[in-house]
């Protein structure tokens, strides 16, 4: 029920640059995730939005107005945070009523709210318990019916899903997910974990060093990552580099140490047209190499296993050139002995290649 917008925004903390001029716009109803390593400046512009830090420079709007100067309390947001703080010494009902009794709503209308919020994440059952009485995912769960009792026109959310426990964080996922879109709010979500991001983001900001890499929406972001950082964050296991040059005879071949690639003459005339020199990066998802025991193509190389993991439906061929481990996913179950020789094949259809100086993707 809020667009937000960021322009320019900046935070320093005396020398570190934790957020370095952000500018994006959220969409109404929009469900956007802030992803990225740890210090990278998620948490600092989240709390710049709800007007709990100060932007050093730059503006926050809300449906097109400055809101720099206006208190955290009068921004109508709800914020959750990584550490989630119940009041320890009030029952499940109190806590989730608290931010109603605040606002000094009548008393039959809070206990109708607390009990419909508490309905829909389903912890009735928990609401005269106190805080110590329940487990980390139910403390969560109190802390979100808080955060949704009085529907506040933006949902701030730290790693809600940081301190509970695998199974029940998938579940969550899911809830989220459902309690977003049939509340309507427009949400900001903060994780550090990709997974999370991509099964619930619409649009999803990846942030490194208090810059935003890309906006877009999850599939934009795994298919076409706009540069290196990006490309190696997203996805599990996480894309190979390969450090290539393109040779500059009329022949297409990109030259990559343990191996050559021939690519088509498009490609090639791209390359050199985008790349600001002959070096480059070639980067492939480790389910687009094909792992065999015979040469497959002419483009095919030889490399030998360094250790197979076993996942159940899938394996990841972990395999040596030169000190380099590099990884394959291949389907099904696999069995090959430590050192063993094996042919890479690359799908060619889908490699991605990088300027290594500038980091930029170039397809
Ligand atoms: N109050 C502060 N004083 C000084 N430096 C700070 C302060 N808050 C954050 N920083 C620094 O700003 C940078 C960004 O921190 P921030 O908490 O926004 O990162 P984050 O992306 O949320 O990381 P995490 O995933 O670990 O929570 C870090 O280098 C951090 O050390
Ligand atoms: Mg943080």
């Amino acid at each position: 029920m809020v667009v937000v917008r960021l322009e320019n925004l900046t935070k320093k903390f005396r020398d570190i640059v934790a957020v370095d001029n952000v500018s994006l716009e959220i969409k109404d109803k929009e469900f956007f995730v802030f992803l990225g390593p740890s210090g990278s400046g998620k948490s600092t512009t989240l709390n710049m939005i709800a007007g709990l830090e100060e932007p050093t420079s730059g503006y926050i709007y809300f449906d097109g107005q400055v809101v720099n100067d206006i208190p955290p309390e009068k921004r109508d947001v709800a914020m959750v945070f990584q550490t989630f703080a119940l009041y320890p010494h009030l029952n499940a009902f109190d806590n989730i009523a608290f931010p109603l009794k605040v606002r000094k709503y009548p008393k039959n209308e809070i206990r109708n709210k607390v009990i419909q919020v508490a309905d829909m994440l389903r912890i009735k059952y928990l609401l005269n318990k106190k805080p110590y009485e329940m487990s980390g995912g139910e403390r969560q769960r109190v802390a979100l019916a808080r955060a949704i009792v009085r529907e506040p026109r933006l949902f701030l959310l730290d790693e809600p899903l940081s301190n509970i426990d695998a199974k029940l964080r998938v579940y969550m996922r899911a809830e989220l997910i459902r309690l977003q879109k049939d509340l309507k709010i427009t949400t900001i979500y903060v994780t550090h974990d990709q997974v999370e991001a991509m099964t619930m983001a619409d649009r999803v900001a990846v942030m490194n060093y208090g810059k935003v890499m890309q906006v877009g929406s999850p599939i934009e972001v795994f298919r076409k990552p706009a540069n290196l950082f990006v490309a190696g964050f997203i996805g599990t296991p996480p894309m190979n580099f390969f450090e290539c040059n393109l040779r500059t005879n009329d022949k297409n071949i990109l030259e990559c140490g343990y191996f050559n690639l021939s690519i088509d003459k498009n490609l090639a005339d791209v390359i050199r047209q985008t790349s600001s020199s002959s070096e480059l990066v070639l980067g492939i998802r480790p389910n687009e190499l094909k792992v065999t025991s015979e040469k497959l193509s002419e483009d095919s190389f030889q490399s030998e296993v360094f250790a197979v993991e076993n996942l159940g439906t899938d394996s990841i061929v972990n395999f040596k050139l030169g000190d380099n481990i590099y990884k394959a996913v291949v389907p099904g179950v696999i069995y090959y002995n430590f050192g063993q020789k094996i042919w890479i094949t690359i799908n060619k259809d889908a490699i991605h290649i990088f300027d290594k100086k500038t980091e930029k993707a170039i397809i």
